[in-house]
């Protein structure tokens, strides 16, 4: 049998956003993790991932397209569902896709709604600074909590002129810090630092009162984030330089598939273990 009910277990305490708050000042740090699907939601929510980010990575790393641009609303709240059915204790945050808050807070307020009701979201992430802390308040006003994100915004990718780090000069440092500021009067109750150098993540998680989760953004962030299919080793494309891989799942995905493909090819597969008999079927219907 399979999905929740599959192994009853006694109730976790939902990880929540007060208590995301609190975190920057009592500890431990955030880890903060992406998921897409069930199976691997489920796992790292069993690995202790205080927060799933359904992140519009998933263009790059589940739909093999060059950037996140053309995901979709719809394609967010699909994953977010799968994901949503299997957390216990993580909270689960939504990626805002590209275009789906930029054109006004009003636009911004109807995308973060139906993300919340279609996409079981507890949370939106939208990437930008000063010119998103419009949309950021009015999302912000109607009850649901918005996570910001600034430094290298992949949806802003054609014109940062690639995936390149940011805040490298003094002034784009203290834009960076700047926006920060934008985002915390907002509302937004956390903030994604993404690609910045670590001093400059350092100024900025002193600079705000709200939690700052880096990734690629120096040890001084209060919580971390990483792409599950890179810190597990299975994405086989962009391999940055702030990705630790903690397993290299890819190549045990490929070792072991090479198995089971000999083993059919051999006849091995399926042996009796794996096969019903007769009686068992009679007797139990389904074992
Ligand atoms: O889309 C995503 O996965 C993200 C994280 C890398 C922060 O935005």
């Amino acid at each position: 049998m399979y999905g929740p009910q599959a192994s009853p277990q006694a109730p976790v305490r939902k990880v929540t956003v007060p208590e995301i708050r609190a975190r920057k000042e009592a500890g431990p740090p955030l880890a903060m993790v992406t998921a897409y699907d069930y199976t691997m939601a489920l796992l790292l929510d069993e690995g202790g991932a205080d927060i799933v980010l359904v992140g519009d990575s998933l263009g790059m790393v589940v739909q093999g397209l060059p950037n996140t641009l053309p995901v979709t609303v719809d394609e967010i709240c699909y994953h977010g569902r799968a994901c949503a059915r299997a957390l216990r204790r993580a909270h689960l945050v939504g990626d805002m896709p590209f275009m789906s808050f930029q054109a006004s807070p009003k636009d911004a307020l109807k995308n973060a709604g139906k993300m919340m009701k279609d996409g079981a979201f507890e949370a939106v992430k939208l990437e930008g600074g000063a010119e998103v802390a419009p949309a950021v308040r009015k999302i912000v006003q109607a009850g649901i909590p918005v996570m910001g994100h600034v430094g290298l915004t992949p949806q802003s990718v054609h014109a940062m002129g690639g995936f390149k780090v940011q805040g490298k000069r003094e002034d784009d440092a203290d834009r960076l810090i700047r926006d920060a500021r934008a985002l915390e009067d907002a509302g937004a109750y956390a903030i994604v630092i993404e690609a910045v150098p670590a001093d400059v993540a350092e100024r900025i998680t002193e600079a705000v009162a709200v939690p700052t989760i880096g990734i690629g953004a120096g040890v001084h962030c209060d919580g971390q984030v990483l792409v599950c299919y890179d810190f597990l080793g299975m994405f086989r494309g962009l391999r940055p330089k702030f990705v630790k891989r903690y397993a290299e799942l890819g190549d045990a995905v490929v070792e072991a598939t090479r198995s089971y493909v000999d083993e059919v090819q051999r006849g091995v597969f399926p042996a009796d273990a794996h096969s019903f008999g007769l009686k068992a079927v009679s007797d139990k219907k389904t074992a």
